[in-house]
């Protein structure tokens, strides 16, 4: 299996960007945790991240059909994006949703996920392991849709 990860905008700073919010491991660090974990389950991931709206959608689109699932920490863009879930549904993606901290816990402006719809499901609030359970999360979909 092989498995996406993108990262939205900001992401790039984690570990130094409000650590009291978004924890102290950088993305690097996250990076390494999962793909530590992919290698242990057999799962390919490859991480990517990007600041561009525009980029997040052609990442989105290119991995039709070179990825088994994107799971997608799509950051400020999770709120706004009409583009990125748009090109989840016409590329025909299975998408998981990420989060580092809890939306529904923050300001009401983080509480809505447009591209929530797309996805077949989301996983947030739990920091850095948001991404080994979204890593899970694709593992037991394929198991069971296998
Ligand atoms: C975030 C939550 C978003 O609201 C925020 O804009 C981010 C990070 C998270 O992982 O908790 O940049 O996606």
């Amino acid at each position: 299996m092989k498995v996406l990860f993108l990262n939205g905008p900001n992401l790039n700073l984690l570990g130094q960007r409000e650590p009291e919010i978004y924890g102290s491991m950088k993305l690097s660090d996250i990076e390494d945790m999962v793909r530590e974990h992919g290698e242990r389950h057999d799962v390919e991931v490859v991480f990517h991240q990007s600041n561009h709206e525009g980029e997040l959608v052609t990442q989105v689109q290119q991995s039709a059909g070179d990825y088994d699932y994107v799971i997608l920490n799509a950051a400020a863009y999770t709120h706004t994006s009409i583009a990125l879930k748009d090109a989840i549904v016409g590329a025909g993606v299975k998408a998981i949703e990420i989060h580092l901290t809890n939306i529904h816990a923050r300001e009401s402006y983080r509480q809505t996920s447009i591209i929530a719809q797309a996805c077949i499901g989301s996983i947030n609030g739990f920091g850095a392991g948001s991404y080994i359970l979204g890593l899970e999360a694709a593992i037991l979909h394929n198991k069971a849709n296998d």
